[in-house]
């Protein structure tokens, strides 16, 4: 089998920096995107090491999304075309201080729901032209229902994920998979120090490896790890009168 023509949009995410691994193990073409430089070019040099076959790389802000179109175009080239594309990038603001300055909260949503959906669209778009392709992105089981703890995150994620869902049954019709990855909390720097738990946050690597599993079967929604499937079937099931009593 040819190796995977892979384009990583938010590189630098450790969610994303694990996924990439097991694509480089393959010997996968990568494409790497994100905003800091000197930490993609460590990115892209580890997953030399591991094993990928080709590496491009692309700074961008997302939320530049007049550059979006042009940027994917480049990355497909460089590949030769796209079998695999996630959109990995988001914040978690404190919730606190969002409530506090609605210039906070905007940003949440303009990066974790405007921009993700503006590059969904563009690699979309493209992969629509080429009859196949799988697209992921990376959600939360924080979009599943509206928490006190955190709704303004989960807002931009609940966005996200109908607007992924709609892509999919859009683009299924023509070839191309759409994959919503919902990962309960993880042990990346976007949560060090925010868990009251820190003993309930997942391991990355065993985030990524069913994320690279969902990704390959093209399952419409991932959940890392699988069991939130379970946890949040039922959190969407409870009566708000009973769900307003849970700890936030
Ligand atoms: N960790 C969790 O518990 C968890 C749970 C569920 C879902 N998720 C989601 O998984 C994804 C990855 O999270 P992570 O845990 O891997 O966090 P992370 O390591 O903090 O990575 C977040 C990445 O997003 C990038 N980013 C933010 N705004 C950007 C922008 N405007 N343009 C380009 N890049 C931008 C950051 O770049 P810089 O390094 O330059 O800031 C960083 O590489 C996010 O969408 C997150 O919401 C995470």
């Amino acid at each position: 089998m040819p190796p995977r023509r892979v384009l990583i949009l938010g590189a630098t995410s450790a969610i994303a920096q694990a996924v990439a691994r097991r694509y480089a193990q393959g010997g996968a073409r990568l494409a790497l995107v994100a905003r800091n430089r000197q930490y993609l070019d460590v990115v892209a040099a580890d997953l030399r090491i591991r094993g990928a076959s080709a590496l491009w790389t692309e700074v961008a802000d997302f939320l530049e999304l007049e550059r979006h179109a042009a940027l994917v175009d480049r990355a497909q080239q460089a590949l030769g075309g796209l079998d695999i594309a996630l959109v990995a990038h988001g914040v978690l603001p404190l919730q606190a201080e969002a409530l506090a300055d609605s210039r906070i909260a905007g940003l949440c949503w303009q990066t974790n729901f405007v921009s993700a959906a503006s590059l969904l669209e563009a690699v979309g778009q493209r992969m629509e032209e080429a009859g196949r392709g799988t697209l992921g992105v990376l959600s939360s089981v924080a979009g599943d229902r509206g928490r006190a703890e955190n709704y303004v995150y989960g807002a931009s994620k609940a966005a996200l994920n109908a607007y992924a869902g709609g892509l999919g049954q859009r683009l299924a019709k023509k070839g191309v998979r759409v994959v919503t990855v919902k990962p309960g909390p993880v042990a990346t720097p976007m949560t060090a120090g925010r868990m009251r738990r820190p003993g309930l946050l997942s391991d990355v690597d065993e985030v990524a490896r069913r994320i690279h599993r969902g990704l390959e079967a093209g399952w419409p929604v991932v959940y890392a790890p699988a069991y939130w499937r379970l946890v949040m079937t039922i959190l969407k099931l409870l009566p708000t009168r009973i769900f307003e009593r849970l700890r936030g």
